[in-house]
């Protein structure tokens, strides 16, 4: 049948280039997402499959949501391990047993207005899109909770493969589980939480060189702090002329904010103020680090502010220096964080500061500085973890804590942080030099 047009009613403009527009192609497909550090897809693709063969052949679907946040460290790292995509939302779900896409990208929504404001990004579909993901099947995160529930309904559950906290708040993921649970019949969440901790555990060679490179830009962050420690400074000076070194020698971000506390503020171990004038006699306790794309790096130093530490600094700088050898001297593959947070208690303990060691000794360092992983297993080979004994005397008015990363090997632990000076008598040298520079 042939439509009749009424020549009174305004019709729409036919679909296609509009007279006089610019007919020049774009050459760049706009605001696509994908891994945005040197990695590139296939790293992430081979531990997404890496995580599908931990599911195993029994039919499941298992979300993992962007949660990505900065709280003084980073957290919420596990999207970001498995696809290397910054950007804020989205969820990742992962099939193993179905025929065809096995791997689902939910990204944000698409919004024009929002996007004038935060940046333009890609619609879909969009084959490029899927190439610079190395996904092939890409939607929104408003299709999420349909998409769960009609992955439960044929799988019959699904899976958690994060971990459990009672800390901040609760992982999205659960809340898209629940919303599932509440609309299919007989649906499921089988437990196989840290799962994606114990993978994040052991760091690949190329996670290794990013750490590497991390605390040699922290390394460069403390040379700089030898320098610039003086009685009548604030600590604020020192940190800012730290946190310039780490970025002059190629570091964009610190990874967690800065701790530079003097005297008895070397005893709040979170210090989070940096304005006090340090005075001549006292010691600067200075825990910051760099990171390498947004691999973290982990190291405190406690330097006396005149170049000099004085007896009783010295005794218990040595008590804190001997435990953290005796850490790291327990550490191997086997070993739990445990064992080694004895050893180093042990050493403080016969000293008579056992009272004074308020925290524990260590804590796996990756992504996120207090990283994922499993506390209570034995430390598998290519784990790195911190070795941080102190001793904290806010009443004689200090703290002392020493803090290196170490990897675990078979038979031992290589401190891959041992570039950056603490042997005291090498730390006073250092200052001295740096002191009677003009
Ligand atoms: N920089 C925080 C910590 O040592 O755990
Ligand atoms: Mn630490
Ligand atoms: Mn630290």
């Amino acid at each position: 049948m042939t439509k009749t047009v009424d020549p009174a009613i305004p019709q729409p403009a036919p679909i296609g280039p509009l007279a006089g527009a610019p007919t020049t192609p774009l050459t760049e497909p706009r605001g696509l997402v994908g891994p945005t550090g040197t990695f590139g897809v296939e790293t992430y693709r081979k531990r997404r499959h890496a995580l599908m063969d931990k599911l195993g052949t029994v039919p499941t679907a298992a979300l993992i949501a962007q949660e990505m946040n900065w709280v003084g460290d980073r957290e919420g790292m596990d999207y970001y391990y498995l696809t290397g995509i910054e950007e804020p939302g989205g969820a990742l779900l992962l099939m193993p047993t179905a025929p065809v896409f096995k791997e689902r990208l939910f990204l944000a929504r698409h919004d024009v207005e929002d996007e004038r404001v935060s940046g333009e990004r890609a619609s879909t579909p969009s084959k490029a899109l899927e190439v610079a993901t190395g996904i092939a099947s890409i939607g929104r995160e408003q299709k999420l909770v349909p998409y769960l529930v009609g992955a439960c309904s044929r799988f019959g559950s699904l899976t958690y493969v994060g971990a459990f906290s009672g800390e901040g708040d609760k992982p999205k993921v659960m809340d898209y589980y629940a919303k599932t649970m509440e609309r299919v019949y007989g649906c499921k969440t089988n437990d196989l939480h840290l799962t994606l901790a114990r993978m994040r555990e052991v760091k690949e060679p190329e996670e290794l060189a990013l750490m590497r490179k991390a605390i040699a830009y922290t390394a460069a962050g403390h040379a700089q702090a030898i320098k610039v420690i003086r009685a009548g400074a604030r600590e604020f000076e020192v940190k800012d002329a730290v946190e310039d070194a780490f970025r002059h020698a190629g570091a964009r971000h610190v990874a967690y904010d800065s701790i530079v506390g003097s005297g008895r503020d070397g005893a709040v171990l979170h210090y989070p103020k940096d304005d006090r004038t340090m005075n001549d006699g006292e010691l600067l306790l200075i825990d910051a680090a760099a990171e390498a794309e947004n691999y973290a790096s982990d190291v405190t130093r406690t330097y006396p502010v005149n170049g000099k530490y004085s007896k009783e600094q010295r005794d218990i700088y040595d008590v804190v220096l001997r435990a953290q050898a005796a850490g790291i001297a327990a550490a191997k593959a086997g070993v739990t964080v445990e064992q080694i947070d004895l050893a180093t208690r042990k050493v403080v303990e016969d000293a008579g500061y056992y009272d004074y060691y308020v925290h524990g000794c260590c804590h796996f360092v990756g992504l996120a500085v207090h990283d994922a992983g499993d506390y209570y297993a034995p430390l598998p080979v290519g784990a790195v973890i911190t070795v941080e004994p102190g001793i904290y005397l806010p009443d004689r008015g200090l703290g002392v804590r020493i803090e290196d990363e170490i990897l675990i090997t078979a038979t031992g632990a290589e401190v891959l942080s041992k570039a950056i000076p603490k042997d005291p008598d090498e730390i006073e040298r250092l200052m001295k030099l740096n002191h009677a520079a003009p």
